[in-house]
Parts: C-alpha cells; sequence; structure tokens
C-alpha cells in the first residue's frame, strides 16, 4: 500500500501465529520502529485479539505502528509474512517429531499466501524450520529467494554469545555462524568463525583463557546444540532470542540491508546440495535470500553440510511416505 502522506510504501508486516513466539516477535518488532503496521492472524482468534491488546496499550511508549488482528486478506499487499503457526516443541520432543502436525499447517497458510497475489516475502519459523520452508516453497511455487527459513539465525546467535563470553570480548566483536539443519545435525563453521577480525585459531594464542582449546571448542558447539532443549526444560519454550532474531531478519528485508544470514533457503547446486532447505550464509534483502554465499569450506564441514542435508532429506521424503 501507498503512503500518500510520506511518499513511501507502507511497511506492512503479518504475523500467523499468535502463541509465544508470535507475540514475542509482534513485541519486539513493535519496539524496533521498522513495520508501520503489524497484523496478527491466529486460528485462536480470542488469543490474537488479546494479543493485539495488550500490545496497542503499549502504544505510548514505542515508536509509532498500527497494530490490528487481521484475515488471510491481509497477505496481499504486506512485504513479509512470518509464519510461526503450529505446536510448540514439547519437552523431550525433537523437532522433527513436530513434523506431520505442522507440515499440515504450514502447507495450507502458505497455500494461501500464495493464492493472494502477495510479491512479498515468507519467512518459515514453525518447526522443523528447514523441511517446512521446504514445504511452504513447494506449495507457493514462489522462487527460492522469496521463502527462507528462520535457520540457524538464533542458532548462529548463541554460538557468538558463548564465544564472547568464553573468550571475554564484546558480542559484536565475534563474527560466527552455525551451518546446517536448525537442529541436532547442525554444527559450527569454525573456518569461518572469527574475534577481532582474528580467525579463531589465530586468536587462540593471543586470548590464553583455554586450558584446552579442543576440548572447550566441543564443549562449545555442544551447548550450542543443546540450548533449545535446555531452555525448554526449564519454561517450557523459548522466544525471547528467537524474536530477536526475527526482529534482525525483517530489518534486512524491509530496509533492503543485504545483511548475510544464516537463514533456511533451498539449494540449487551450492556446495553440490539441491532440492533441500538448511542454513548456509546468504544476502537478505527486500526480494528474500538473493543470494547464497558459496566460500570454500574444509572437508569435514562439508561432509558436516552433506550430513545435515542427507538427514533433512530424509525428513522431506518421510512426508510422503
Ligand atoms: N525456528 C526457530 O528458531 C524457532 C524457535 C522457537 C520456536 N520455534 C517454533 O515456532 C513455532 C511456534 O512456537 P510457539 O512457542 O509460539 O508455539 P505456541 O503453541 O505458543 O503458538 C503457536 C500458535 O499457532 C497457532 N496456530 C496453529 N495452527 C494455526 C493455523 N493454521 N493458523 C493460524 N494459527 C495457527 C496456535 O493457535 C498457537 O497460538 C513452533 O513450531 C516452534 O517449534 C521455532
Amino acid at each position: 500500500m501507498y503512503n500518500l502522506k510520506s511518499n513511501t510504501i507502507r511497511r506492512k508486516v503479518v504475523v500467523v501465529g499468535a502463541g509465544a513466539v508470535g507475540a514475542t516477535y509482534a513485541y519486539a518488532l513493535s519496539q524496533s520502529g521498522l513495520a508501520d503496521e503489524i497484523v496478527i492472524i491466529d486460528r485462536n482468534e480470542d488469543l490474537a485479539h488479546g494479543q493485539v491488546l495488550d500490545l496497542v496499550h503499549g502504544q505510548p511508549f514505542f515508536p509509532t505502528v498500527a497494530i490490528r488482528g487481521g484475515s488471510k486478506a491481509d497477505y496481499a499487499d504486506a512485504q513479509l509474512i512470518v509464519i510461526t503457526a503450529g505446536s510448540a516443541q514439547k519437552p523431550g520432543e525433537t523437532r522433527l517429531h513436530l513434523l506431520r502436525k505442522n507440515a499440515v499447517i504450514v502447507s495450507s497458510i502458505a497455500e494461501d499466501v500464495a493464492v493472494s497475489g502477495s510479491q512479498g516475502v515468507m519467512l518459515i519459523v514453525s518447526n522443523p524450520v528447514d523441511v517446512m520452508t521446504y514445504v511452504a516453497h513447494k506449495r507457493s511455487g514462489w522462487e527460492k529467494s522469496r521463502v527462507i527459513g528462520s535457520g540457524t539465525v538464533l542458532d548462529s546467535a548463541r554460538f557468538r554469545y558463548l564465544l564472547a563470553d568464553h573468550c571475554g570480548v564484546d558480542v559484536h566483536n565475534v563474527h560466527a555462524y552455525i551451518l546446517g539443519e536448525h537442529g541436532d545435525s547442525e554444527f559450527a563453521a569454525w573456518s569461518m568463525t572469527n574475534v577481532a577480525g582474528m580467525m579463531i585459531d589465530d586468536y587462540c594464542p593471543v586470548c590464553h583463557k583455554c586450558s584446552d582449546w579442543k576440548v572447550e571448542r566441543k564443549d562449545i558447539e555442544q551447548q550450542v546444540r543443546e540450548s533449545a532443549n535446555h531452555i525448554i526444560n526449564a519454561k517450557g519454550s523459548t522466544h525471547f532470542a528467537v524474536g530477536l532474531a526475527l526482529v534482525k531478519i525483517t530489518a534486512s528485508v524491509l530496509r533492503k540491508e543485504n545483511s548475510v544470514m544464516t537463514v533456511s533457503v533451498m539449494m540449487d547446486g551450492e556446495f553440490g546440495l539441491s532440492d533441500v532447505c538448511l542454513s548456509v550464509p546468504s544476502i537478505v534483502n527486500d526480494r528474500g535470500a538473493v543470494k547464497v554465499i558459496t566460500s570454500k569450506l574444509p572437508p569435514q564441514e562439508l561432509e558436516a553440510l552433506r550430513r545435515s542435508a542427507g538427514i533433512l532429506k530424509e525428513a522431506i521424503d518421510s512426508l510422503s511416505q
């Protein structure tokens, strides 16, 4: 929608799913000043209505933004449609267990978005997010760049936090990525890990904080992998950090930032992989994940990426069995 007053395109975001993740994202997005309009949809209409009321009562305290409940008619002119609808991971349940339940939900929403004629970007959050991104891509028929998953953007943030804490430096001085599945087969791309402008292996001798870096490195990677389960066991769901990760992706879409993020994308020959969605560093702007950065991974990381792809392909295949 064109805004006559400001001569700009109205930045509209639709959030589908008003549960813990959808509501936390909407709350963080409201405060960010990135969107002109936030529309919240849930199959539980009372819940969506309650979340909207709770948010609009905060309007005097954050930048001007219209927040309201909506319907699938809202997809057509949204720049970004964020799908958090579905069941959440229960204690002890793996993300892959959610597969069948959430595939039905995401598939039907993706179809509605496609039918609306939207020219925006679809951002999938529902787990298992890589398989759901694949399902949404196939069902919508959209070009691959415009259907992205939140992938390992959250896991990469957890990794950066743990490295920063370990090395005793500000998290903004750490650049690091978790690649592959958002789940058990994800792995740390140590070859891309950079602290204070130095590759991690070069930084270590300067740092002197580890007793045995090889052991501590494995421990950090394991902690990242187990983070979600720890939080879910302790409080039932993870929603604060993922809400902020979604705001970061939103910023790159709405402001055409070209940020490099590990969103989940459909592979099309990159790293020798195709017909599977997983996380690799990609450039994200208003047309979605427009370019996968195909760096030269060392053999063990390439092997880990291919292993992750194999696991995800099995999950995708299991949907048609
Ligand atoms: N990708 C990530 O990094 C990440 C992180 C945390 C959670 N998640 C996933 O996000 C999803 C949501 O988690 P949550 O904690 O908010 O769950 P939740 O149960 O609190 O909320 C899910 C909401 O989806 C709604 N819903 C279900 N089917 C719908 C439909 N067809 N249309 C509209 N709304 C529908 C439900 O009514 C519910 O309110 C889960 O799949 C969870 O595993 C992903």
